[in-house]
Formats: C-alpha cells, sequence, structure tokens
C-alpha cells in the first residue's frame, strides 16, 4: 500500500507521516531529505548548486540512503551520517535550486518508486501524489499559513539543537520563498494532486492531523 503526503514547507508532513507509519508498520521515506542530502553532497565537494553533472556524478560517487531507526530515519551519503547536516540553514536555503535540477529529479524519482514497490510506504514530500507514485491509494495535501509553519519551523531547529540567527520573521520569508520556487519550478512543481485530500493543519494539533488521515486510510482500505 502507498500512502502520499504532500504539501509545502513545514505543513507537519514528516512529523504525522512517521507516527501513521509507525502505527500501521510501513516504511517511512522522507522524499525532502533526498534532496537535501543532494545539496548537502554538493556543499562538502564544493559543487555549485546548479551544477547538475557535477552534483550527479558526486552522488554517484556518495550513495544516498535512508535508514529506518527506532521510528526515526537517518540519512547517509556514502556511509557517512549527515542527518543533521540536511536540516542546517545553508541548506534549507539552496534545496530549492538543487531539486529543480531536472536529472537530479529523474533518479530520486527512480529511487523512490523503487523503495515504494518493495514495501508498504508512506512517502512525503511535493509530487509524489502528481509524480511518483500517481497510482497511490491514498493522497493527501497538508496545507498551514506561512505564519503557523514558520513557528513550527523555529521550535523544530531548536528542539533539534539547530543554532539559528533567523528571526520569526526571517523564517517565514524564507519559506515563502521555498514556496514559490518549489511550485514554479518547470518540473513536477508542488501542487495538489486533483485526487488528493486536502488538510488545513493550521488549527490542527498533531494527533488531529494523524487521525484525519487514518480515516482517509481506513476509507480506502474499504474499497479494496
Ligand atoms: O520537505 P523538505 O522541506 O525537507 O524538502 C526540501 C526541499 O526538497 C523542498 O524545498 C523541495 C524539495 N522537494 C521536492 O522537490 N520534491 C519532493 N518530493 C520533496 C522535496
Amino acid at each position: 500500500m502507498q500512502v502520499a503526503i504532500d504539501g509545502p514547507a513545514s505543513a507537519g508532513k514528516s512529523t504525522v507521516a512517521k507516527i501513521i507509519a509507525q502505527k500501521l508498520n510501513f516504511t517511512y521515506i522522507d522524499t525532502g531529505a533526498m534532496y537535501r542530502a543532494c545539496t548537502v553532497i554538493a556543499k562538502e565537494n564544493n559543487i555549485d548548486y546548479g551544477n547538475e553533472q557535477g552534483i550527479l556524478a558526486a552522488i554517484d560517487r556518495n550513495e544516498i540512503q535512508l535508514k529506518a531507526v527506532d521510528g526515526g530515519q537517518k540519512v547517509y551519503a556514502g556511509d557517512k551520517d549527515i542527518t543533521r547536516d540536511v536540516r542546517l540553514p545553508e541548506i534549507s536555503a539552496n534545496v530549492s535550486q538543487v531539486s529543480a535540477l531536472p536529472k537530479i529529479r529523474e533518479k530520486m524519482v527512480s529511487l523512490q518508486r523503487k523503495m515504494a514497490g518493495e514495501m508498504n510506504v508512506v512517502m512525503d514530500g511535493r509530487d509524489i501524489g502528481t509524480t511518483v507514485l500517481p497510482n497511490a491509494e491514498v493522497k493527501i495535501f497538508l496545507v498551514a499559513t506561512a505564519h503557523s509553519r514558520a513557528q513550527r519551523r523555529m521550535l523544530d531547529l531548536k528542539q533539534q539543537g539547530i543554532k539559528s540567527d533567523q528571526t520569526l520573521k526571517e523564517i517565514e520569508q524564507s519559506i515563502q520563498e521555498r514556496d514559490y520556487k518549489d511550485s514554479h519550478r518547470q518540473i513536477s512543481p508542488l501542487k495538489k494532486a486533483t485526487d488528493a485530500v486536502e488538510i488545513d493543519t493550521t488549527e490542527m494539533n498533531i494527533d488531529q492531523v494523524v487521525e484525519a488521515i487514518l480515516v482517509q486510510i481506513k476509507k480506502s482500505q474499504k474499497n479494496i
């Protein structure tokens, strides 16, 4: 079974996707972390964020892997654990540019489809329902105001112990810039699939969002 959860930055996708995967004993796949890993690999190899061939070659030398650990997920580039690096503000600021490169997307999408073909998955991202898994049994599109997403992002960084000099206003601005870039790129832009269920999480807590998604999953299971 495939559950696709899409939506803009910091709408709560990964938090709820992890919980749902754990409840259903499915594998959680954070596709944003894969594009972030490409960006970290570019940075560490001093490759320009627009150099598609250079980044592709570096990814071939440093295989990107997602490893499940106690309900969470670790990100590796080759044998290096880059789980923390992928969340750094410099990576957040440049991942939209790297993830817009067509050949990088091609490579990541093919990896994502391979994983989804081998196991039951909850996959979160921007184009899962539209492009990666167009036949997913359940498609969810999470939205929330930019302000509430900025508040969540700030809390996330704090909880992960990542120091950032950005104010709430600056985080909100960078989220809006990323939304714009992600929704306006040429290849598989951030877009709600026509058959996705939209959930506005602005006024909802995590348990309520999880519950709303589980209802959709149960509905789809009845239809199988
Ligand atoms: O979900 P996130 O913020 O970790 O994603 C990081 C970036 O990766 C996001 O700005 C856009 C890109 N992305 C994408 O293009 N397609 C996906 N399926 C997931 C993320």
